[in-house]
């Protein structure tokens, strides 16, 4: 079978940054360290007045168009994954059609469009239906443009707060891919859940430690629904597992669950048996609770060994940089975490290309999807050709009162007309309805 997968991929971040420990901390009244220590999060990027979701979308959809020099005719589809969508009815994808249909000779009539929603997870499932699109044989010879962009906003005072962010992720699925081939074994955990949501309303409900044990839950069973299709998975079988990041504390918690799982029967549980013994296996518990408590004992000492933390380090670590720095793109940040994961093997002069990675996917409400990816030869260069360093240093620092102001221009409950605080270049710019994506 001819392989699929992610030819290229370009990030859009927000052109506004807002500092946790220097600007968020003090305000709250909070010590910096629970934002960079316990959250794992130094900063979270914010959309100017100027942005919104379909401009991040197409200006990360533009420069990926222009950087591998495809042209309309060459994309038979474009689906956006938001949860920030602004139109109950037309697909955001038909305005981020409309910006780049300024700048290109050609039109997306032929293309076919959508909007995908289930939370953070719709990014992955796009991704999936443009590669089985491609795998049926359906797409006449084009690929897809797969868009998953975000203004990830809470209430003001929400516990969620520390954890926003804005930013669009741009790929481009194909035959031959450059980047990553996926692979048809997928595994799913999913359930009627409550814990994150927006019934019609903007700022989301969230239920914030139970959102995070749901979180877990559903990754724990889509990690043994991929494991019935595509057999028992191995720490060593990866070189990065890529989650969905809403925040890095979020992971750190998820590789420990995921690592855990791994080990089980494998000699490397049986080497760390006379250090903190054997993981306790339910059968020889007739109390629940009882299980629970000798498991949450073992998994405490887990994380403290050398042998998880080592793993930690080179698996899990390197793909919650970028994370750090931006806060939760919800759809885009799994796929921003892969990104995060891969520009380490760069940074490190790794030798990537056939290693596999993991991918955990996770959207709200609740499912859970896990599938592995095979790096490609053209790794390097699609990683080398990103500029997301200079976009992030680019961005202007929000002081607290920007940080409010912006903060209500994005409320769409709230009429606020503010000054851009950055100047837009050579980018989509949202300016009012009647002259949305007009490109400066
Ligand atoms: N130094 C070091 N660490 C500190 C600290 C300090 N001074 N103060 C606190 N911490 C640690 C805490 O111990 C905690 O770590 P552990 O979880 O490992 O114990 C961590 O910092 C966070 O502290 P709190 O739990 O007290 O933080 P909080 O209650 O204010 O907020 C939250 C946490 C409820 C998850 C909140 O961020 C939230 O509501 N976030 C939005 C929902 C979310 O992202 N959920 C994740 C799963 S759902 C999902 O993934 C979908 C999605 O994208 C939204």
């Amino acid at each position: 079978m001819t392989a699929v997968g992610i030819d290229a991929i370009e990030i859009w971040t927000g052109n506004l940054k807002l500092d946790l420990p220097g600007t968020f901390a003090p305000e709250k009244g909070e010590d910096p360290e629970k934002y960079t220590k316990g959250l794992g999060l130094n900063a979270s990027s914010f959309p100017d007045s100027y942005e919104d979701i379909v401009t991040m979308g197409a200006n990360a959809a533009h420069r990926l168009m222009e950087r591998k020099g495809l042209e309309p005719d060459d994309i038979g589809r474009i689906d956006v994954a938001t949860e920030s969508a602004f139109d109950n009815s037309k697909p955001v994808s038909t305005y981020v059609a409309g910006c780049l249909e300024q700048v290109y000779d050609g039109d997306f009539h032929h293309a076919n469009k959508g909007e995908r929603k289930f939370a953070c997870i719709a990014g992955t499932q796009s991704l999936d239906d443009a590669c089985n699109w491609i795998r049926a044989g359906r797409n006449r010879g084009r690929g897809a443009l797969v868009i998953a962009t975000d203004t990830a906003l809470y209430a003001r005072g929400d516990a969620g707060e520390a954890t926003q962010g804005a930013g669009a992720v741009a790929m481009y699925i194909s035959e031959n891919p450059s980047l990553v081939e996926l692979s048809t074994e997928q595994g799913y955990g999913s359930a009627d859940e409550t814990d994150f949501l927006k019934p019609n309303q903007q700022f989301p409900s969230v239920d914030g430690k139970r959102s995070v044990q749901v979180y877990l839950a559903r990754m724990r069973e889509a990690l043994e629904d991929y494991e019935s299709v595509a057999g028992d998975t191995h720490p060593d079988q990866f070189a990065y597992v890529p989650f969905h990041t809403p925040f890095p504390g979020m992971v750190r918690k998820a590789g420990l669950l995921v690592y855990r799982h791994m080990i089980r029967d494998t000699p490397i549980e049986e080497e760390l048996a006379d250090e903190i013994g054997r993981q306790p296996r339910a059968e020889a518990f007739d109390d629940e609770e009882a299980f629970r408590d000798a498991l949450k004992e073992y998994t405490d000492k887990l994380k403290r060994t050398d042998t998880y933390q080592d793993w930690y380090g080179k698996t899990i670590d390197p793909t919650l940089t970028i994370s750090r720095e931006v806060g939760n793109w919800y759809t885009g940040s799994v796929h921003v975490a892969r990104v995060s994961a891969l520009k380490h093997g760069l940074d490190n002069d790794l030798d990537l290309a056939g290693s596999q990675l993991l991918v955990g996917s996770y959207g709200s409400g609740a499912q859970a999807e896990g599938h592995a990816e095979t790096i490609q030869d053209g790794w390097k260069e699609e990683i080398e050709a990103l500029n997301l360093e200079e976009q992030l240093e680019a961005r202007y620092d929000l002081s607290w009162d920007d940080y409010e102001e912006i903060h209500d221009v994005h409320n769409h409950d709230m009429d606020v007309d503010v000054e851009e605080f950055t100047t837009p270049e050579a980018e989509f710019v949202f300016d009012g309805w009647g002259r949305m994506g007009e490109r400066k």
